[in-house]
């Protein structure tokens, strides 16, 4: 569901208080109880004063999946007793620059990509946080957390957001995130943390070749011959025409070398 709201034109919104006053009463919505739909709205600041009640909580449960939190992360009080219009929580009040920030950026797309406004793609709360309140990505997120804590750490966090966050569209748990966080690792020196979560990433994907082709080019780059043939060896197992890795793997074990 789109934050029409935040749409600019009259039109839409229109459009939208019709779909929303066309909408059954949900008895499923979190705050549709008969105080709170007659409560008045007296602290919108940046959504339309006069927006309709169905409207206005459809809005706000765009928020919350959004985010992937419940009304408390920026409201004070609890079922059935709520202070919605109370600004005591910064998350509320971030949010609210986060909804002129999100406007923002959507007046100015249709101009850069020479689009009539309505005709651009628009971007959304959920476009930058996929359901989690602070957008990060999860190369970034291990990476830190590697740096400061170590490897063990890292895969404790990878476990953790993988076991929570699997399937959604939230973190990108392919085959190819941790053996580009590998990469990055290994360029800024930090090799064994590196090979650490390639091991991680060879448990989850255990056929992917990539893996085993990135573990064997750094067991090469510290002349750990065994453990390069080793993963050279598994990469002809997983892809036994790889022509690349009998290469490298004849020159390893050739006794010339
Ligand atoms: C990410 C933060 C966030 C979440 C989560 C959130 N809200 Fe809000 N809510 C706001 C902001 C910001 C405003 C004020 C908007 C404005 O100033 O125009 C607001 C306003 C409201 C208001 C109007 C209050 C008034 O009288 O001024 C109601 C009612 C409300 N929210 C209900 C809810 C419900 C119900 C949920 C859970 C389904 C929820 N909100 C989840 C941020 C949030
Ligand atoms: C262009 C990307 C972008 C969009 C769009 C966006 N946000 Fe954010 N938002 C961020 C980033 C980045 C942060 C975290 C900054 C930090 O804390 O390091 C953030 C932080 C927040 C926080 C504070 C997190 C907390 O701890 O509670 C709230 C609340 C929030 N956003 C709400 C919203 C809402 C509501 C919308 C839609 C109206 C929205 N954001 C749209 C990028 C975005």
């Amino acid at each position: 569901m789109k934050c029409r709201v935040l749409l600019p034109s009259v039109g839409v919104l229109g459009l939208a208080l019709a779909l929303a006053l066309a909408r059954p009463q949900a008895a499923s919505l979190p705050a549709q109880s008969s105080t709170q739909s007659s409560a008045p709205k007296n602290n919108l600041q940046i959504l339309p004063k006069d927006l309709a009640w169905g409207e206005l909580i459809e809005t706000m449960e765009t928020f919350s999946r959004a985010l992937g939190v419940h009304c408390e992360h920026c409201h004070v009080g609890q079922e059935p007793r709520w202070d919605f219009a109370a600004d005591d929580k910064p998350a509320k009040q971030i949010a609210r620059q986060m909804m002129l920030l999100t406007r923002d950026i959507n007046t100015r797309v249709p101009t850069a990509v020479n689009k009539a406004p309505g005709a651009a793609a628009q971007v959304e709360c959920i476009t930058c946080h996929r359901g989690v309140v602070t957008p990060r990505q999860l190369g970034d997120i291990l990476a830190d957390t590697a740096t400061a804590q170590g490897s063990a750490a890292a895969i404790d966090r990878y476990r953790e957001l993988r076991a929570k966050y699997y399937g959604g569209q939230s973190f990108d748990f392919t085959e190819n995130g941790l053996i580009a966080l590998a990469q990055r690792l290994n360029a800024s020196g930090k090799t064994d943390e590196a090979l650490d979560l390639l091991s991680l990433n060879a448990e989850f994907y255990p056929k992917s070749r990539r893996t085993y082709d990135a573990m064997a080019q750094l067991y090469g780059q510290r002349h750990d011959t065994g453990r390069a043939i080793k993963a050279l060896e598994k990469v002809l197992e997983i892809d036994p025409d790889n022509v690349d890795a009998k290469r490298q793997l004849a020159k390893l074990t050739s006794p010339a070398r």
